[in-house]
Parts: structure tokens; C-alpha cells; sequence
């Protein structure tokens, strides 16, 4: 019998494509989602891909009695990877407590769950966020980390200590905290991909919405940065690459004989600006955009890229797919909705 995997946000632009990653691995992903934030329909491409419909509970991550339910429900759970969370920074910033609110408390939700039912396996979503503005734009995960810059960032910072401090607490725990930097991209066969609510936040669905005619122009946060071009430069990977990191996170996890916490990066360890982006674009898609160089964007962080050699050494996973890759699967996917 395949092992099962509980995937929080299973239906979510990640979690969907770590779902179908852990099948093809020969897990059984049973997802918890309550589809706020995601769309019940991905499940059917999830099985329309696999072969398989995947296990899924319409569960609010942070209901207790819910979640501790379906904890209840399996008795053969090999792990947990919790997505479920808010992801807008800006949003953030306006209902911080909203944001506290879930998403420690759906952590603790699942960290307690997996304490009644004796599951010790977690992957857990993390983010770059946690490292501020470093000092380099090359952090490893020994780059300290800083004060955060939004709600959503301190949320990051704090769930990551939670995990530690449950551990140092003698819950028996494996943890892996996954710090991603900038995932694009969507699956090769435009089944799955990322689907923003209401006006993009973040770059690339802002750059397919624009190509798509959805948005008039695109606008650039800022030439006068200190780097090559004077746009900001992050570190842009394939989620699909990203999601093949969990199953690899899975497997170290299940190898640990002894507790234990454990960061990593998750990026290609390239950095690209944003015009760099923007004529990658352009070229692979043979579409112009419309674009315009504006103000800075309050907050962000001037340049940051990955050194993702311990999740190499490791996890054993490396980036599969390039940025052009990435930019053609989502502009692919993009013209499907
Ligand atoms: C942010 C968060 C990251 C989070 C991610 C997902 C920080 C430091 N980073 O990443 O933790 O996981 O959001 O929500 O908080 N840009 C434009 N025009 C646009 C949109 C974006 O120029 O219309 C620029 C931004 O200024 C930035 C780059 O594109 O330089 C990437 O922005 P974005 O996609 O929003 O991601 P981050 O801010 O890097």
C-alpha cells in the first residue's frame, strides 16, 4: 500500500503541483483545503494528470476538531507538508491579525494533530522572506535572519521558531522548514498553474495578465536600485521543480533517525531582474509587452538569490527547468483560462 501524505493546501498553485509530484513518486496525498483561496476543480485536473483522484477533506486547516478528524480518519500517514496559509503581502499589512490568526494558528492546528496521532514527518512552507534585506544577495541558510518587513513575513519567521520550539519542547518531530524563493511557472501541460484572486501582486501573473489583454500595462517597480539594470533581482523557480523539492524533503524526512529541524533553500541559485525577466518573456512567447518603469514598491527587498547547496547535497534535488521554461509554461497556462 502506498504511503499517505496529508497535504494542506492541496488545491493551491504549490500544493497542486506537489500533488501530483508525490503520486508520481508512489505516495497518496490526502489533501485538506477548504478552497478559499483555490479552486475545487484543480482536483479534477490533479486526476485527469495522475490517473487517480487524490483523497481530499473540505477542512478549514484551522479547526481542531476538524483536522484532528482526519488525522483520525488514516492510520498510515507518513507525513504532513502544510501549505495551508495567506501568501499577500500587502494584504497583509492591512488585516495583520487576520494573518497571525491562520497562520499560526493552522501550524499549531497541525502540529498538535500530528502530537495525538503520533506523526512525527513535517515539511513546511517557508519563504526568503525570513532573510529581510541581507547584507549579500546570495544567502545560504545560515544568513541571519532578520526583522520582517510585513505580517505575512513575521508570520514565516514565527512558524519556523514554532517548529523549532516544539522540538526543543521533546515532541517527537522532523521537521523541514522549505524556504522558496520566487516560484513561476505552471505544469508543462497546462492542467495546472496559478490562479490569482483579483489583481496580481506578484510579477509574472501580472506579466501574463497584461499579455493576455486583461491589464492595460504592466509597471515596473523601480530603476534605481543598485544592480545591473536598476531592477530589483530575485531568484525565479519552476514550481514545478519546487514541488518535486517536497517529495525529495519527504524522503530525507523519512531517512532522519533522530529529531530534528532542518531550513533549506529552494531556488536555482541565479538571480534575474526584472526587466531581465520581462524581455525573457518577450523573446520566448514572441509577444511584446506593455510595460513602464514607475515608483518603488514600499518594501521591497533591493536584490536576493539563493545558494541552494545544501538542498542539492542533501535532499538530493537540483533545478530541472530554466526561467525561460517557466515563462513559456505560463503564458501557456494563462491562455487556457
Ligand atoms: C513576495 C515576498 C515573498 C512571497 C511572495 C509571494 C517579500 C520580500 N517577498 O516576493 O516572500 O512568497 O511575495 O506572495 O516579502 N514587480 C514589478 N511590477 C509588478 C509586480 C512586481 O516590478 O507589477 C517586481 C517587484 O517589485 C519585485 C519583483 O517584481 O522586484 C518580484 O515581485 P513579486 O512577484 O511580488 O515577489 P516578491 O516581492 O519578490
Amino acid at each position: 500500500m502506498n504511503k499517505k501524505i496529508i497535504v494542506t493546501g492541496g488545491a493551491g498553485y504549490i500544493g497542486s503541483h506537489t500533488v501530483v509530484e508525490l503520486v508520481a513518486a508512489g505516495y497518496e496525498p490526502v489533501i485538506i483545503d477548504d478552497f478559499r483561496n483555490s479552486r475545487s476543480w484543480i482536483i479534477d485536473r490533479i486526476a485527469e494528470l495522475t490517473g487517480k483522484s487524490p483523497l481530499g477533506y473540505a477542512v478549514d486547516c484551522a479547526d481542531e476538531k476538524e483536522v484532528l478528524s482526519v488525522f483520525r480518519n488514516h492510520n498510515d500517514i507518513a507525513g504532513v507538508i502544510h501549505f495551508a496559509a495567506y501568501k499577500a503581502v500587502g494584504e497583509s499589512v492591512q488585516k495583520p491579525t487576520m494573518y497571525y490568526q491562520n497562520n499560526i494558528g493552522s501550524l499549531c492546528t497541525v502540529l498538535n494533530a500530528m502530537k495525538e496521532t503520533g506523526i512525527s514527518n513535517l515539511v513546511f512552507s517557508s519563504s526568503c522572506t525570513v532573510y529581510g534585506q541581507p547584507d549579500k544577495p546570495e544567502v545560504t541558510e545560515n544568513t541571519l535572519i532578520q526583522k520582517a518587513n510585513s505580517p505575512y513575513g513575521d508570520t514565516k519567521i514565527i512558524c519556523e521558531r514554532i517548529v523549532e520550539s516544539v522540538l526543543a519542547s521533546g515532541q517527537n518531530i522532523k521537521g523541514a522548514l522549505l524556504r522558496y524563493f520566487n516560484p513561476i511557472g505552471a505544469h508543462p501541460t497546462s492542467k495546472l498553474g496559478e490562479l490569482p484572486n483579483g489583481i496580481p501582486n506578484n510579477l509574472v501573473p501580472y506579466i501574463t495578465q497584461t499579455a493576455a489583454g486583461l491589464r492595460e500595462q504592466l509597471v515596473v517597480n523601480g530603476n534605481d536600485y543598485n544592480t545591473p539594470d536598476g531592477t530589483n533581482i530575485r531568484d525565479y523557480i519552476h514550481v514545478v521543480d519546487l514541488a518535486k523539492a517536497h517529495v525529495k524533503a519527504i524522503e530525507w524526512l523519512e531517512r532522519q533517525t533522530k529529531n530534528c529541524c532542518e531550513a533549506f533553500n529552494l531556488g536555482t541559485g541565479k538571480g534575474s531582474s526584472v526587466l531581465e525577466i520581462i524581455h525573457n518573456f518577450e523573446k520566448v512567447n514572441g509577444v511584446k509587452l506593455n510595460y513602464k518603469i514607475g515608483p518603488r514598491r514600499a518594501g521591497d527587498v533591493e536584490q536576493i538569490f539563493a545558494n541552494p547547496s545544501k538542498a542539492e547535497k542533501e535532499l538530493g534535488w537540483k533545478c530541472q527547468y530554466s526561467v525561460a521554461d517557466a515563462l513559456k509554461h505560463s503564458w501557456d497556462w494563462e491562455k487556457t483560462l
